[in-house]
């Protein structure tokens, strides 16, 4: 079977990166993840990719003096991987619309909110602080403005009584991690594509077909 080609990018944790990784541990999973790469040399992703025999590389913004040279950097190692999607995860830095063009509909990004709502940072304490009965996690396609771009998966998670954002935090993390691998493979069997902004799927993609309501009635 011919991968599709993996570059991940991260700032931290990298739990969505295991999830990637574990996934396509899997000899039949359509796609493989040739190389890693974090802003920060400290982030625990970096040591996850290594510990999987994958190319784990430092790009430390902090060496450059702007953002276009860092991610002149980014794209030449990206490209030297030949990696064919991008899959940000937890990438905390914002990319310039010259970076973003010249990887159009080829990245993904997942944000731990029901996009379009609730873009940015602190999405659990400002979802609970509304008081919405929903929270949830996107993944979409990475377009110029922040957040925003055709999206491809979202889960809703209904927001319990007495909820905290860490709870809660929880709860999305589990949804990431199901969700990031599942996207990914859509792209790589070729049943996900954009078409006039918006993702269109192949007739046998399964959707649910059930809604939800909280409080349950
Ligand atoms: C995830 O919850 C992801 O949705 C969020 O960062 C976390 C990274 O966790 N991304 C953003 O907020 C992007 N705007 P991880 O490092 O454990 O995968």
């Amino acid at each position: 079977m011919r991968k599709l080609r993996l570059g991940v990018m991260i700032s931290g944790n990298g739990s969505n990166l295991q999830a990637l990784i574990d996934a396509a541990a899997a000899a039949d999973y359509p796609a493989r993840i040739v190389v890693v790469i974090s802003n920060r040399p400290d982030a625990y992703g970096l040591e996850r990719a290594r510990k999987a025999g994958i190319d784990a590389i430092c790009i430390d913004h902090k060496d450059f003096d702007a953002r276009e040279p860092f991610e002149d950097r980014i794209h030449e190692v990206l490209s030297e991987h030949k990696v064919q999607l991008v899959c940000l995860a937890g990438f905390m830095r914002l990319l310039t619309p010259g970076f973003v063009n010249r990887w159009r509909d080829r990245m993904i990004n997942i944000h731990p909110s029901l996009l379009p709502s609730y873009k940015g940072l602190h999405t659990h304490d400002r979802a609970i602080e509304d008081g919405v009965r929903f929270a949830g996690c996107t993944i979409h396609y990475v377009r110029a403005e922040m957040d925003n771009g055709p999206i491809l998966m979202q889960a809703a998670i209904p927001i319990a009584n007495g909820e905290t954002p860490d709870s809660l935090a929880a709860k999305i993390h589990t949804y990431e991690h199901r969700m990031y691998p599942a996207a990914v493979k859509l792209i790589a069997e070729g049943k996900a594509r954009v078409s006039a902004g918006k993702v269109v799927f192949a007739d046998d993609v399964a959707m649910p077909d059930e809604g939800l309501v909280s409080p349950s009635a």
